[in-house]
């Protein structure tokens, strides 16, 4: 539901939603023709920022945007838009585009970016979706070759997420040319013989905060855990299979293609990781 009352960030300014808009020249309505993150809160405590702003950095190098802000100009902001929302735990998106300009496919000269931020409820997985895991179907990877960019140009995503949708699942598993990649919006780990297997961060994947923090964590209560590619079959035939994401955390994938996967429940080396996780996390309300 969108709330016309809730204060977002627009410009410099902190507005209600309601009245928050931006021209139709924007060039991220135009072309898609910028990038965003997406910070998980946990009681008004944000999780690896400096981890966010880097990627952000990343992301906008990629695309030849400067920053129109310092880490510490962002977190600022950051701090100022969660502290003006109700809840404790969000999720706080932002963006910044190219900027507003008549429409031609060459970068504007003199053009201020439009930097938007808003700070929603955190959307953290059910119980029964920990307990029980969650359903994938698989496809073809047909995104384009710089998936390391958190780009807003995300129709590849959306489409490949409604094949997910339309099957009643959370999420679509992507192989790009016989390897696992990563999801629509998540990263994939596999689980081989007790070792947790994890494609490279290359252009095909996004270089996911959580997927570290996973990494983290499964190494601090003992699970090793190793980064090469993955054949297709291989993830097929896994032990195990998580996804991870901000908004995810981790969860176990237990049904592929409308078929059970691994037993049709989560694994022991997920719930091992998975109270890693709970344990290291900022503390949620
Ligand atoms: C395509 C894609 N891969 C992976 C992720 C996970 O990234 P993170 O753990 O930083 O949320 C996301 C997050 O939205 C994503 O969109």
């Amino acid at each position: 539901m969108i709330d016309p009352a809730q204060i977002v960030y627009l410009n410099g300014r902190f507005v209600p939603l309601g009245e928050a808009s931006v021209p139709v020249l924007d060039r991220g309505f135009i072309y898609g023709d910028g990038v965003y993150e997406v910070v998980p809160v946990y009681a008004r405590q944000s999780f690896r920022l400096p981890q966010h702003l880097a990627r952000l950095a990343h992301s906008l190098a990629g695309v030849r945007m400067d920053n129109p802000h310092t880490d510490a100009q962002w977190e600022a902001i950051i701090g100022d838009l969660v502290a003006r929302q109700p809840y404790a735990d969000q999720a706080v998106y932002f963006q910044v585009t190219r900027g507003v300009a008549r429409r031609d496919h060459s970068f504007p000269k003199g053009v201020a970016p439009t930097v938007f931020m808003m700070a929603n409820p955190l959307p953290l997985p059910t119980r029964e979706q920990v307990e029980r895991g969650v359903a994938v179907v698989t496809a073809a990877d047909n995104r384009w070759h710089r998936c390391d960019l958190k780009t807003i140009s995300l129709v590849g995503n959306v489409l490949l997420r409604q094949l997910a949708t339309d099957a009643g699942a959370a999420e679509t598993m992507l192989f790009r040319e016989g390897f696992l990649t990563e999801a629509s919006a998540s990263n994939v780990l596999v689980v081989s013989g007790g070792t947790v297997v994890v494609p490279p961060k290359d252009q095909h994947i996004l270089p996911g905060i959580t997927y570290d923090a996973t990494i983290e964590f499964a190494r601090a209560v003992g699970v090793p855990v190793v980064t090469r590619p993955v054949p297709q079959a291989e993830a097929l035939a896994a032990d195990e299979l998580w996804l991870s994401s901000s908004t995810k955390e981790v969860l176990a994938i237990t049904s592929v293609d409308g078929k059970p996967f691994a037993g049709g429940a989560p694994g022991p080396v997920f719930r091992k990781v998975w109270e890693s996780f709970q344990r290291h996390k900022p503390r949620a309300r």
